[in-house]
């Protein structure tokens, strides 16, 4: 992509404009002029091509909500209007999404190398849009030359430990889809609660959707809230939510935890445990609220001996039979298995996993693991799909074509490219934004302290990998775990302006990207999220 950019002189927005040029994330190429462009409701868009409409609606759709008017849609005009072009692969670009963005006094002129470029050019319109409502917006002159340095950039929402509805699920798509990322890493199934209907086994969602009670504040907690919590999404909406997400030019990669986390399906269906007949353990630090016998959905944080058996055919029935239902739903290539934090003690003493580690040569209970995601990842491809999974998946044999989301720090990342397999950056240092942003935080959070210029300098290749290595990298991905976020408003807290930083590292070249410049960039950036209404820290915002 350098060498076609030459064309255009490098003027940062810093120097020229500033007051007017404040994109996230900085564009490759800025080019600030003289004068400005008039938006008012008698401009029009000229667009021949019906794949813009996903674009021209989203814009649209913009419009109408923060400014009260939206434009028509013309086949042709001489002036005031704004043209959307699509160069189709003339310069067939790394990462999809090279576009640029022409504006003088008279016109603006969109030009993308796909369809996904031209979203991306009108999300930078939107930020050359004024953050207060007008009536005529002014957008300055400006040429804008760009592309995505990445092409995984990711934000991963947690539903099962609190769970959000639909029309916030689809708020932050759009958040995703205004930092020109692209995409949503569903994590559906939890100790907690299970989040997703699957036709064939209904008690996933009668009772494994819902707890009866959940602790009191930081964990152990100082009591129980003792009520009945929960939720889940109906095929109809997820389906929804996945069209929401598709005219956003964004994947969603559902989550179906395994062999960890399950609690809520065991509760759901006991003999999915090595041990059915075992009542639910919690830790007799936390308090526990109505019946604890029996198999129970999880009230506290943690992780969970009681797993899926790998001994049991069944285990593997029941999930190829979720993961169909699934599959049904989510056209996504990858589809993401869990495979973290999953405790090997049950299986150590269930007769049936002892037997299936004889019987396939396993040494260990980590090589039980490895066979349980291999079986899955077999079952998965032979569907045409990929899996992805957390860095765990590596220990006792890595499936053979998995991705690897690297959070335990950047070592199951390297490991994985090291072994040439893709690879997306989560680790906590940087990606946790369920972490503190400030020091003294004026609520619960699970602790850690991730700072939004820790987030910012976060650079995803590693130093150690080799320049092959290197091209393994997919991307990165903010991950927003929600054991202390029970409010919609809480999770914009915590994730902004993280995830503007992370916007930035992902989509941003390395010498582009300065964080004095960010951090200006960033007053501009506040002002968007009061106009989008939503919740932010305010620990960067100069008064
Ligand atoms: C994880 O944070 N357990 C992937
Ligand atoms: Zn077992």
């Amino acid at each position: 992509m350098k060498k076609c950019l030459l064309f255009f002189t490098l003027i940062f927005s810093s120097m020229v404009y500033a007051q007017d040029i404040q994109i996230i994330p900085q564009p490759q190429k800025v080019r600030a002029g003289n004068g400005s462009f008039a938006i008012s409701s008698k401009t029009v868009i000229v667009s021949k091509d019906r794949k813009d409409k996903r674009s021209i609606d989203f814009f649209n759709h913009y419009l109408q909500q923060f400014y009260g008017f939206s434009l028509q849609v013309k086949n042709a005009a001489s002036t005031n209007y704004i043209s959307f072009q699509t160069k189709r692969f003339i310069t067939k670009p790394a990462n999809e999404g090279h576009y640029t963005l022409d504006v003088t006094p008279r016109r603006i002129v969109i030009d993308g190398d796909a369809d996904v470029a031209n979203f991306y050019a009108v999300q930078t319109l939107i930020q050359l849009l004024p953050v207060e409502r007008k009536k005529t917006l002014s957008i300055p002159v400006v040429a804008v030359e760009d592309e995505p340095r990445f092409g995984y950039r990711g934000m991963h929402l947690d539903v099962g430990r609190h769970f959000f509805p639909v029309e916030f699920i689809k708020k932050y798509i759009d958040f995703i889809a205004l930092h020109k990322m692209n995409t949503f890493h569903w994590h559906l199934t939890e100790d907690q609660g299970w989040r997703i209907e699957i036709k064939k086994y209904p008690n996933l969602t009668v009772k494994g959707a819902y707890r009866n009670g959940t602790i009191i504040g930081h964990y152990p907690g100082t009591g129980n809230t003792a009520q009945y919590y929960g939720g889940y999404y109906t095929q109809e909406q997820v389906k929804e939510v996945v069209r929401y997400a598709a005219d956003r030019f964004i994947t969603v990669i559902p989550e179906i935890e395994m062999p960890g986390h399950s609690s809520a399906a065991i509760a759901a269906y006991p003999q999915l445990s090595c041990f059915p007949d075992e009542s639910t353990k919690h830790s007799p630090k936390c308090v526990w609220n109505g019946d604890s016998t029996g198999k129970q959905v999880q009230q506290t944080w943690g992780v969970f001996e009681d797993v899926y058996c790998a001994g049991k055919e069944n285990t593997f029935h029941f999930l190829e039979d979720v993961l169909d239902e699934v599959m049904q739903l989510f056209p996504s290539k990858y589809i993401h298995i869990g495979g973290d934090e999953c405790p090997k003690a049950n299986w150590h003493r269930c007769p049936l996993c002892q037997q299936r580690m004889r019987d396939n040569n396993l040494k260990d209970e980590h090589a039980l693991q490895s066979y349980f995601i291999q079986r899955i990842e077999k079952y998965l491809n032979s569907k045409g799909r990929q899996i992805i999974g957390w860095d765990e998946i590596l220990e006792g044999g890595l499936a053979p074509n998995a991705t690897v989301m690297s959070w335990r720090g950047e070592k199951g990342g390297i490991e994985a490219a090291q072994q040439k397999h893709t690879v997306v950056m989560t680790p906590g240092e940087w990606c946790y934004f369920d972490h503190s942003q400030v020091k003294n935080e004026d609520s619960v959070t699970i602790g850690g302290y991730t700072s939004v210029e820790k987030v910012y300098s976060y650079e995803p290749v590693p130093a150690q990998l080799s320049e092959q290595q290197s091209q393994l990298v997919w991307g990165a991905q903010g991950n927003v775990w929600t054991e202390y976020m029970n409010n919609v408003s809480k999770v914009e807290y915590m994730i902004f302006p993280r995830m503007s930083a992370l916007s930035e590292v992902l989509w941003t070249n390395k010498e582009n990207k300065n964080w004095n410049d960010f951090d200006k960039r960033l007053q501009t950036q506040f002002k968007r999220y009061d106009l989008w209404e939503c919740n932010y820290s305010k620990a960067y915002l100069k008064k």
